[in-house]
């Protein structure tokens, strides 16, 4: 079935994410219409697809290589009554909605990537974005971007990232219906998000942790040019890296790109 706004109306009807869909064939950014659909008051549930995107954003300023007729281009308007200290734990949150869901297309093979990454076979699939805007109150609006690479091929993957990147296409051997990886996506955001709104951190965090596979290996996070290494030791209440140095001392680390260091590198 055809991938559009009538089609994903239509496979969300009844759902709390997706009451409103604004589909678009291409758009500089989905997150940039979605921040400017929540500014003009947009409700909770609002959803924004693209077909393609001409300038998709990625974390630290990169761009999301976003090309038509293949992945998923999201972005979910979300108005949790919580404070902006606690925000980032909902990339954390996204990204065992997005896990969660995927493994029903590559079961046993889905880990996650402190912060934002969602990977198939160690290779990067998803990427998460949450962009936020406060007021006086506390947090206005939560804007979960979410790139997820569905039928993309290794040879249409820009060259510099064919080593480290994947989509489900390449890892099933299947072409997937992308009205349906969207719809379980939203089936497990719908799942996800008021656990967090409900119950906290604690569960999310547990539930992240089961689906990482890099405790206890000796990792490298880098944030523009500082670099600190360690043993990944797991993540603390508030979503923070937690890296061991083997003499009981622990760092909280709270922004960055964390890989796991190779022998040559230790
Ligand atoms: C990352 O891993 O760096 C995050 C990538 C997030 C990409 C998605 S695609 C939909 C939404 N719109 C954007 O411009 N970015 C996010």
């Amino acid at each position: 079935m055809d991938f559009n706004e009538l089609s994903l109306q239509k496979r969300l009807s009844g759902r709390k994410i997706g009451h409103t869909i604004h589909y678009f064939e291409a758009v500089d950014s989905t997150n940039d219409i979605a921040f400017r659909l929540a500014h003009q008051g947009a409700t909770e549930g609002t959803v924004v697809v693209a077909d393609c995107q001409r300038r998709g954003k990625g974390r630290l300023s990169r761009s999301w290589q976003s090309p038509p007729g293949t992945n998923i281009y999201t972005s979910i308007i979300l108005r949790p009554a919580i404070s902006p200290v606690i925000a980032p734990q909902m990339t954390l949150m996204a990204g065992v909605a997005v896990a969660d869901a995927i493994t029903l297309y590559c079961p046993g093979r889905v880990t996650l990537k402190w912060p934002n990454d969602v990977q198939v076979g160690h290779k990067k699939v998803c990427g998460i974005l949450a962009e936020m805007k406060t007021s006086d109150q506390g947090v206005d609006f939560v804007i979960l971007g979410i790139g997820l690479n569905v039928n993309i091929r290794l040879d249409e993957l820009d060259p510099a990232f064919r080593n480290v990147a994947t989509s489900l296409c390449e890892e099933t051997g299947i072409i997937l219906s992308r009205l349906r990886v969207m719809e379980d996506l939203v089936d497990s955001i719908e799942r996800c998000y008021p656990l967090f709104i409900r119950e906290g951190f604690a569960l999310i965090r547990r539930q992240w942790l089961r689906h990482c596979d890099m405790v206890g290996k000796p990792l490298r996070v880098v944030f523009k040019e500082d670099i600190q290494t360690g043993q990944m030791l797991g993540i603390d209440e508030d979503g923070s890296l937690l890296l061991g140095d083997g003499q009981n001392n622990v760092r909280r680390v709270t922004a960055g790109d964390a890989s796991i260091m190779k022998d040559s590198e230790k």
